[in-house]
């Protein structure tokens, strides 16, 4: 698959002396969905805030669909929509005018019909008339997508998508992210979130600190990653673990009320079934049990952590 997006060498120092960006490398394939996974302050923003031509890099190359971004910046931005992290939309204009208006700013010839559908898509057509001003924040989210996409873009950048939007939202959004991918769009997010980007992404890149530490399948990650922690909620609290669930390597937490194990959930053998069997032998009971992926919060300790030992 050839590139769309190609960054080279990219390295960002902002004006406070800040190195944001450290010699970043990245291709995006045409049609792929990318998810751009980091703690808050990584780099994220400021990568994609120099791709779509809003903060200059300090050094490197960046081809979109083959236009420098820099010295073709017309061409190159023309192919790429913005969805950013901030809102910002024209309080006093209506739905259909800011749309149709941002259409119009990368050129493009009026396309009432397109405007429309992307209006349809976004659940967003009987507020085509609304201004703006008067719009709940889930919904000037959605007019910030319709916007992004007024020009057709080939490239779409959603920095943090989902952060702080309601289950709808969220659940529309991701709708609407592979029927794009379905029509070639190719499709760049950040997120917090490794579930989001397990469920939706092909291939997941790791940024902390303005270092691209780790590009990979999605798939593959998951399987190096995979972590899941379990946590029973004792019938009776324990004062301590009994020797006989030494097998495993659980904590004890929550006053001995909870004990909480983290196994591999891509292992042939969780351990889960049974550590089950024993408990229920030794007649420890607990009233309810929950499990939840690592968070990239975990996995970040544990790739800093290998990065570490490694040198
Ligand atoms: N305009 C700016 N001036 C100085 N420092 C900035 C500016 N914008 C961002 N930064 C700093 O650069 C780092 C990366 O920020 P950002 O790209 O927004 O990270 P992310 O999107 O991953 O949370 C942070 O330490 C942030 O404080
Ligand atoms: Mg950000």
């Amino acid at each position: 698959m050839p590139a769309v997006i190609s960054i080279e060498g990219l390295t960002k120092t902002y004006k406070s002396g800040h190195q944001a960006l450290k010699r970043v490398d990245l291709e995006i394939e045409k049609g792929e969905i990318f998810a751009l996974l980091g703690p808050n302050g990584a780099g994220k923003t400021t990568m994609i805030s120099i791709v779509c031509g809003i903060v200059t890099p300090s050094s490197g190359t960046i081809l979109a669909d083959g236009h420098d971004i820099q010295s073709d910046y017309r061409a190159a931005r023309a192919k790429i929509g913005l969805v950013p992290q901030e809102l910002t939309t024209d309080a006093f204009e209506t739905v259909w005018a800011t749309v149709t208006f941002s259409r119009g700013l990368f050129g493009k010839a009026p396309s009432p019909a397109h405007v429309e559908q992307i209006l349809r898509d976004l659940s967003l057509w009987d507020k085509k008339d609304a201004k703006i001003m008067t719009l709940s924040g889930g919904m000037k989210r959605r007019v910030m997508i319709a916007k992004a996409l007024s020009h057709e873009p080939e490239i779409l950048f959603l920095d943090e998508p989902t952060a702080g939007v309601d289950v709808e939202l969220r659940r529309d959004m991701w709708a609407l992210v592979r029927k794009l991918r379905d029509r070639g769009v190719t499709i760049i997010l950040t997120t917090h979130y490794i579930e989001e980007a397990e469920e939706m992404a092909d291939r997941v890149g790791v940024i902390l600190k303005g270092e691209l530490i780790l590009v990979e399948k999605t798939a593959a990650l998951m399987q190096k990653l995979g972590k899941k922690t379990l946590t029973l909620n004792l019938q009776e609290p324990l004062a301590a673990l009994p020797p006989e669930l030494a097998d495993w390597p659980l904590a004890l937490k929550n006053d001995g009320g909870e004990i909480e194990y983290v196994f591999d959930s891509n292992a042939e053998k969780t351990g889960v079934p049974s550590l089950m069997r024993r408990l229920s032998d030794l007649g420890i009971g607990f009233k309810d049990l929950s499990t939840r992926q690592s968070s990239l919060e975990d996995i970040f300790v544990d790739l800093v952590h290998q990065d570490r030992e490694a040198a």
